[in-house]
């Protein structure tokens, strides 16, 4: 039994019901995801899960992606810039797994990925997850808040900004062949971003330990932004007062900013934001202002008129 995917009750307004998003037959069937939940994290667990009361507020509108495409299908350019890196990703060994806590906090240590999740509050959480090539999902993801973290870190009052950074192994990720890359992929949100109720990170999906190729064991999830700001396989997270260069950023900043808020009305240089393509079906939906999360998030960026907030 892994303490990943332990679960509390979580309710809260952005939380997206099961039951509006699991037609059946639409992701594992449920007694599927709940015969693994059951089996990984006890029985006791999967009561609460499972009674998870639909809250008010935000209603996705649409179907779970199936877990066989969300896992199937994915970007992790550290094994290949193609979709299907998978397999590749295979070689990415989850355990033991430590991240550095580091740069601006009381004490910079290292935390073995089993004591952490020991000291947080695990929950499920249905998110929307936008690509910003125009492509999105529905998932159900396991983990906990990134504020959790926050006060296990205890950054210093002089830390402005959280720093996320991958796993960089050339012994097991092909792409970091690709030395023009500016790796490790780096990633970085304000302090303030990292404290909403929103900013999560991951340790499982589907009821399932998180595996390799979604960012296994550890990943950061903002849903609001563009998917790559929700850097993948964790190993150092560290504060500090400088805005951090971020991969995509560094590579094309014109196209990928540091904000990357969701936006359907600002265009990538290259394509339209308008819509986006729902993985394992061949319908197009109309993109949503923070992927439909902005009575969460919005307050985040008031006054903030000179930054280039969704790009
Ligand atoms: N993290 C790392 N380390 N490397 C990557 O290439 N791709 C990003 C993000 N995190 C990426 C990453 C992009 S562009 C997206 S859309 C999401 O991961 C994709 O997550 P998924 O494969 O789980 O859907």
């Amino acid at each position: 039994m892994s303490n990943r995917i332990r679960r509390v009750r979580s309710r809260a307004g952005w939380e997206i019901p099961e039951s509006r998003v699991t037609p059946e037959g639409a992701a594992f069937p449920r007694r599927m995801i709940l015969g693994a939940a059951a089996s990984l994290a006890g029985g006791g667990m999967l009561g609460r899960a499972a009674a998870a009361t639909p809250a008010p507020g935000f209603d996705p509108g649409r179907p779970l992606t199936l877990a066989e495409d969300a896992t199937t299908y994915n970007n992790f350019y550290e094994f290949g810039t193609d979709k299907d890196i998978w397999q590749a990703a295979q070689r990415l060994p989850l355990s033991p797994w430590t991240i550095e806590i580091a740069g601006l906090v009381k004490t910079p240590r290292r935390i073995a990925i089993d004591d952490l999740v020991r000291q947080v509050p695990l929950q499920d959480r249905v998110y929307r997850h936008r690509c910003v090539e125009a492509w999105a999902m529905t998932v159900p993801w396991t983990g906990f808040p990134l504020s959790a973290l926050l006060d296990i870190a205890e950054p210093t009052g002089s830390a402005k900004y959280v720093v996320f950074q991958t796993l960089a192994d050339p012994k097991v990720m092909p792409g970091l062949g690709q030395s023009w890359y500016p790796w490790p992929y780096t990633e970085g949100l304000t302090i303030a971003e990292a404290h909403n109720d929103l900013a999560f990170i991951a340790t499982g999906l589907y009821g399932k330990p998180l595996l390799p190729q979604n960012g296994g064991p550890i990943r950061l999830v903002t849903p609001w932004k563009y998917g790559f700001k929700s850097a993948k396989s964790l190993v150092r997270i560290s504060f500090t007062e400088k805005r951090p260069s971020t991969f995509w950023e560094a590579i094309a900043s014109n196209e990928y900013g540091f904000w990357a808020n969701v936006n359907p009305a600002v265009p990538h240089p290259r394509w339209s934001q308008a819509s986006e393509r729902l993985i394992g079906t061949d319908e197009r939906v109309p993109t949503q202002i923070y992927n439909g999360y902005g009575s969460y998030v919005a307050g985040l960026y008031a006054g903030m008129s000179n930054e280039r907030l969704f790009m």
